[in-house]
């Protein structure tokens, strides 16, 4: 595959023969349920949701070992048939040739074009894919040209299997399930009605019809169809040597022979008319057009619709409204336009790849809101949705590219907690719909109640709208009491309670949570869901730091509501077992005092609430928030004896440190270093500016790798440790042990750039980039994966919550705009390469977004090119205006001012439909 090519300020790009890669793919997907991949040459697969797959599930090593693809054949007479997707035989035989067919791939949000030239006669086929966002079909729209100096003639077939069932039933029950497929066959496709599904539900009457529907250009119909494999393939053959399509070419030369007809004898090849019923059978869309003589410059065009649905009506619908070449054109622009404008971020810096780079990672939160964790080829775990930390961190992209709508939605979101201060941990298809585990599983991962307050924070500094934090919501109430070590036998109640009582619940539980060693209780897992063998002594030292932070900032926003005049906060009066203040020393003591505050609410609470003072609240979560990080900087820093330090994140199922050096044997000596610790100790405040200094030089010399992205989630343990988690029986430099991951190495920038360290940060968030983009060694189409494997290629693909953090930081931290309550706030963090020269007046960066419900255009100018850290905010136009004057700028740190804020009244006061040019002159 040749470099990616950007073609338009979408992110649209184009590469060359991208079918010389393996394990590519690429989504497409509606809003209403249907959600594809597709491969260079029409692999992937298409489904509603784990039950209704309407092609056949695939992982990645099915892409390069099924056969069942979108095909779409020309035969011709005497010749082998020519697969316009590049799916067969012959071309596989002569891909590593000279004779390789060249292909480019054009794709943009939810679109996918692919251009093919025959090797063996000049024809060009192009092939456009993409989903209507309103409709559950994937349309494929083929144009077939003549590109020599002869007419030719051919018979196009279009093949697609339909699949029509569970996903459960790839094994199980692939036959029998086959046996329940009715297929009729219509006037211009294929439709399969099951007669029964078979689940994990049981056996339910199918509600699902499978369609596969085609026309020429002008709306004709097909001639004939094959409706199932075995026709079609014919003994011996397969879907890239289909034996009807050999036969068709004999049939074709014999025909042509006998009457010298001029191309429009219609070979058939052992196809059926429209009316056949054949039942019992795996189905197949086979469609076979008629044929054809093309002569030369001429193109011919045809549409094929693939898609799910549960009425006649509704696949006859689709037909209505697509009755030839012009209206899939029009439709293919009004759902390319629908998808661009949902990412209504933008970047301008020195770098223009970096730029688009952007846009695909601004819209990869969009595509983990409609598949969830599940759903591509790599994700083949799970069965649609989302995670409890996923749901929250997502927000914060639509926070940052959809504010609208989300108040709401993190309201909803709440009601997924328990009064324990765990919460639901499976989340429904409508939003605020959670429910409790399957087979009664009680796992509880102890990062769970962090997520909420950080997105529920950005919400308050985006908005300033604090009344959020008294509205009332129930609370999930299920047979897990006691954080998921007891099950009732059933459990209900009533009782609703402000979000800040949800949050200081989430957050105060987990205090009084600890093991031996006074840290939080790492429980069944932390964010690295591998860490899962630990669940009786293992603490998290590196998720205690974030809960530190919580408490201190939610001290922060209480102290602020105080002086705002508020009081009193009204709280269950239970909660007041868990401000106690003494025992902090004493992790028998603290888990005794949770228990007492379990056990009262285990079968239903009081519902009695108190008052309590609003900055007597405050400083109690301070003291608690404090106790935390004090703790872990006298207990937890380590060094290597060289100098290097960083800090301790984990203690394991047997009581012992799990970070440090250790002596591996008489000889050697070993580090044990994870990012994670390094990042919330950051990021919580833990870590002093020279301890930073410090982390930053251990990680460079431990986790950093050049040629993998960057920073490592860990070093090379080699143990597989069962006394912390299945991550240590992975292969090292995978996923969860060791891989470049990107989530964690974005928000080890996002708290480097917090800190004041840009320059570190922006090194680490760069090197993601670079390796994303150097396609020779990354093989995935733009955007940031899920994390680099051991030689350095993209895994995971698109679904990734390494994307809203990405987002977020180069918004927040690199770019510096953001909400303080309700307040803008203007504080670049930019390095002096990022900005691009100008001739006229010193080089410039900007970001265009939407924020507080204005639209804006921010614009930096760098006079003298100087460094951050040295250049300062001089002035600020907006819409051409000087507010210098109205703008207060703080210093931090120096006597520069680094930071502008901008009062909210001034926000407030400009109008919502135009875009706002702010122009921030640095010197
Ligand atoms: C995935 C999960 C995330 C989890 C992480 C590490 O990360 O979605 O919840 O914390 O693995 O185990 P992602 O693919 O979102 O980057």
């Amino acid at each position: 595959m040749n470099k990616i090519k950007f073609i338009d300020k979408f992110g649209s790009f184009q590469c060359e023969n991208p079918d010389l890669v393996n394990g590519l793919y690429f989504p497409l997907a509606s809003e209403v349920g249907l959600k594809s991949a597709v491969t260079p040459n029409l692999g992937g697969d298409a489904k509603l949701d784990q039950n209704h797959f309407l092609m056949e599930p695939v992982s990645i090593e099915n892409l390069h070992n099924n056969r069942s693809t979108r095909n779409f054949w020309l035969v011709t007479p005497n010749n082998v048939p020519w697969s316009v997707t590049g799916a067969s035989v012959w071309q596989a035989a002569d891909r590593f040739t000279d004779k390789k067919e060249q292909m480019t791939l054009e794709a943009g949000f939810m679109w996918h074009h692919i251009k093919r030239e025959a090797s063996f006669q000049p024809l060009t086929a192009t092939i456009t894919s993409f989903v209507p966002y309103w409709c559950n079909c994937e349309i494929m729209q083929v144009a077939i040209k003549n590109t020599g100096k002869e007419a030719i003639t051919f018979t196009p077939v279009a093949a697609i299997p339909v699949y029509g069932r569970s996903a459960d039933n790839i094994r199980d029950h692939r036959h029998v399930t086959s046996l329940l497929h009715r297929i009729t066959v219509h006037e211009k496709g294929v439709v399969v009605n099951p007669t029964l599904s078979f689940d994990e539900r049981g056996h339910q009457v199918n509600d699902t019809l499978y369609y596969v529907l085609g026309q020429e250009g002008d709306g004709s119909a097909p001639v004939s169809f094959y409706p199932d494999v075995e026709s079609f393939i014919g003994e011996g053959g397969n879907f890239e040597c289909p034996g009807s399509l050999l036969n068709m070419a004999r049939e074709m030369a014999q025909e042509m022979e006998r009457e010298m007809a001029d191309g429009k004898t219609q070979p058939l090849a052992a196809s059926v008319p429209a009316g056949t019923v054949i039942n019992g059978q795996e189905a197949l869309g086979g469609l076979v057009f008629e044929t054809v003589t093309l002569h030369p410059g001429e193109t011919k065009e045809y549409t094929v619709f693939t898609g799910a649905c549960q009425t006649e009506v509704q696949w006859k619908e689709v037909l209505a409204n697509f009755t030839g070449s012009n209206d899939v054109h029009t439709a293919f622009e009004k759902n390319k336009a629908y998808w661009q404008e949902k990412v209504n971020v933008a970047v301008h810096t020195e770098d223009e790849t970096y730029d688009m780079f952007l846009k695909w990672v601004c819209f990869q939160p969009e595509l983990r809101r409609i598949y969830g964790c599940s759903f591509l080829p790599h994700h083949d775990y799970g069965k649609g949705g989302r995670g409890w930390r996923d749901l929250w961190q997502d927000c914060l992209a639509l926070l940052l590219m959809n504010p609208g709508s989300v108040r709401d939605l993190l309201l909803d979101n709440f009601r997924g907690v328990r009064i324990d201060g765990s919460n639901a941990t499976i989340i429904g298809e409508k939003q605020g719909e959670f429910k409790a585990d399957r087979n009664g599983i009680t796992r509880v991962w102890m990062d769970h109640g962090v997520w909420p307050f950080i997105t529920t924070l950005l919400y308050l500094n985006q908005t300033g709208d604090t009344a959020f934090l008294y509205e009332k919501m129930p609370y999930f109430r299920d047979r897990q009491v006691m954080r998921g070590k007891e099950l009732l036998a059933e459990s209900t109640s009533n009782y609703q309670g402000t979000v800040l009582e949800h949050l200081l619940l989430q957050n105060l539980c987990a205090f009084w949570e600890v093991g031996e060693h006074n840290y939080i209780l790492l429980r069944d897992a932390d964010w690295n869901d591998a860490l899962d063998m630990a669940n009786e002594r293992g603490e998290s030292v590196a998720f205690s730091n974030a809960y530190g932070k919580n408490l201190l900032d939610l001290a922060k926003v209480l102290f602020k509501e105080a002086q705002k005049g508020v009081k009193t906060v009204e709280l269950l009066e239970e909660i007041s077992m868990l401000l106690e203040e003494s025992l902090y020393d004493d992790a028998e003591g603290k888990r005794q005092t949770l228990n007492k505050y379990l056990e009262a609410c285990k079968y239903c609470v009081s519902g009695k609430t108190m008052q309590v003072d609003t900055v007597e609240l405050a400083k109690n979560l301070e003291r608690k928030g404090q106790w935390i990080l004090n703790h872990i900087r006298k207990t937890e820093w380590v060094t290597d004896g060289e100098g290097n330090g960083w800090y301790n994140g984990y203690y394991d199922n047997s009581g012992n440190r799990v970070e440090g050096v250790y002596q591996k044997d008489a000889e050697e000596k070993q580090i044990r270093m994870m990012l994670t610790s390094q990042v919330f100790s950051i990021m919580g405040g833990t870590a002093s500016k020279q301890e930073i200094e410090s982390i930053v030089k251990s990680a460079d010399k431990y986790l950093y790798d050049e040629n993998c992205g960057g920073y490592r989630l860990n070093t090379d343990f080699e143990e597989v440790k069962t006394d912390m988690g299945r991550m240590f029986g992975f292969a090292y430099g995978e996923k969860e042990n060791g891989a470049v991951f990107s989530h964690m190495a974005v928000m080890f920038a996002n708290a480097l750039y917090q800190r004041g360290f840009a320059k570190e940060g922006y090194k680490a968030l760069h090197t993601l980039y670079r390796q994303a983009m150097d396609v020779d060694k990354s093989r995935i189409f733009p955007g940031i994966p899920e994390y680099f494997g051991a030689g350095g290629r993209g895994l995971y693909h698109y679904l990734t919550g390494a994307a809203s953090w990405y987002m977020l930081t180069v918004i927040t931290q690199m770019f510096g705009v953001r909400g303080e309550d309700g307040q803008l706030v203007l504080e670049p963090k930019l390095l002096a390469s990022q900005f691009k020269d100008s001739d006229t007046d010193g080089s410039h960066a900007s970001i265009e977004l939407t924020l507080m419900k204005k639209k804006w255009h921010i614009e930096y100018v760098n006079k003298t090119g100087a460094e951050y850290g040295e250049y300062e905010i001089d002035k600020i136009l907006l819409d051409g205006a000087d507010i210098s004057e109205t703008a207060g700028f703080t210093c931090e740190g120096s006597k520069a001012a680094r930071k502008a804020i901008l009062p909210g009244d001034l926000i407030l006061a400009l109008d919502e439909t135009n875009v706002h040019h702010l122009v921030v002159t640095l010197k």
